[in-house]
């Protein structure tokens, strides 16, 4: 995911100071994460790094938290903190004592400072700090999104295995789809690869959809600042010509898809249909075609979706010729029986599994090889 993190900060403007697994870092300022969780498709949160320092006991962690200063951070009517963390090193056996640690300071502190003390729990609507502790590096954030970006705030009727939000905006930009052409997505689910694309084709920035961020509950936040983003992001929105294609052979997926489209603005954009994958309508205009089938965890359902995944070969050869066709799938055994040669492998993961993004080129007349 990194990969789309850092080519969506490069065309925001933004510089790369450096990437890990954790993430990738750039510069900016408060006013710039909130362009950041209004704009980023595919983050996940939006850290602002307060302090880092070297921590070897939960005594450390308390001294360096308590030196930040807290009481010009967290509003001081109706303030409310919580504390979240990645936390991995044999300085403390549990995270949640981290957790109540790096809290435990900063309420100390503002109430040091100024008589009152915040409220504090596991809401994360209102301020919210992360912290990272590995071994003895130790860095402090405010996280700016509260939330995980991946709840968009559309998806109010999730169906089965829905993928994150950021995953599925992740996938459609690795396709590099020219949104000229047509955007079809047979086995839609919750609707949320369809929406996805809607919402890039459009230019809308993502984050138009939520109305809360952690960034609103710190004292620096300037309202007017963000309606001015908000008005700024809206005028950027553009029409979209083509079609998004979106079916699903269970009733309550269809439904859901077309009420999280709806939610999301996007309704208009995008035709829903029931129906087998098989019978999905495809325009002639050689699109992008995306399905993320079932693939299985309990044993025996291999067999029954073997047959499925042997199907949607079929019909990628015989129906979607012109096509770029797409699988995305966490069963790469079960992907082997597609009976085409992927052309690119595109690594992603999904809740810890190793997933992957199968790129099939379905060229008129193409001799289609065993992988
Ligand atoms: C893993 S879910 C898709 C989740 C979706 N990507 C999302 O984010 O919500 C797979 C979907 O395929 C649908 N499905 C399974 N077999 C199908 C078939 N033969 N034809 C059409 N839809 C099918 C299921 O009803 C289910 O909604």
């Amino acid at each position: 995911m990194t990969l789309y993190v850092r080519q969506e900060l490069q065309e925001l403007g933004y510089p790369i100071m450096y990437e890990s697994m954790a993430g990738v870092f750039t510069e900016g300022t408060l006013h710039d994460t909130m362009i950041l969780n209004l704009r980023m498709r595919t983050a996940s949160r939006i850290l602002l790094l307060l302090k880092e320092c070297e921590c070897d006991s939960p005594a450390d962690l308390y001294y360096h938290t308590s030196k930040i200063a807290w009481e010009d951070i967290i509003p001081d009517k109706n303030g409310y903190v919580s504390v979240i963390s990645a936390v991995d090193t044999p300085s403390i056996d549990n995270t949640q004592f981290a957790n109540v640690k790096c809290k435990d300071a900063i309420v100390d502190r503002i109430r040091q400072k100024t008589g009152k003390r915040p409220d504090s729990g596991s809401d994360n609507d209102y301020t919210v700090i992360f912290l990272y502790w590995k071994d003895t590096e130790c860095c402090i954030y405010l996280d700016t999104s509260g939330t995980p970006l991946s709840r968009r705030g559309y998806r109010m009727m999730p169906h089965s295995a829905p993928m994150r939000e950021t995953l599925a905006a992740a996938t459609v930009l690795a396709t590099r789809w020219d949104k000229q052409s047509s955007f079809i997505n047979p086995m839609c689910g919750s609707g949320t690869l369809a929406i996805e694309a809607a919402l890039i084709a459009t230019q809308r920035a993502p984050g138009l959809l939520r109305p809360n961020f952690g960034f609103m509950h710190v004292q620096d936040y300037n309202h007017q600042e963000w309606i001015a983003l908000r008005e700024n992001a809206e005028s950027a929105i553009i029409p979209f010509e083509s079609r998004i294609i979106a079916s699903d052979r269970d009733t309550k997926a269809v439904q859901a898809t077309r009420e999280n489209a709806k939610k999301a603005g996007v309704a208009h954009l995008i035709k829903v249909s029931r129906c087998d994958f098989s019978e999905t309508e495809i325009p002639h205009d050689n699109g992008i075609i995306m399905l993320n089938p079932e693939y299985g965890k309990r044993l025996g359902d291999d067999e029954k979706l073997l047959a499925e995944y042997q199907r949607i070969g079929n019909f990628f050869k015989q129906q979607c010729s012109g096509y770029m066709g797409y699988i995305f799938t966490g069963n790469l055994e079960l992907a082997k029986h597609v009976g085409l040669k992927a052309k690119r492998r595109i690594e992603f993961f999904n809740a810890d599994i190793d997933c992957r993004l199968l790129e099939f080129e379905l060229y008129e007349g193409k001799k289609h090889i065993n992988s």
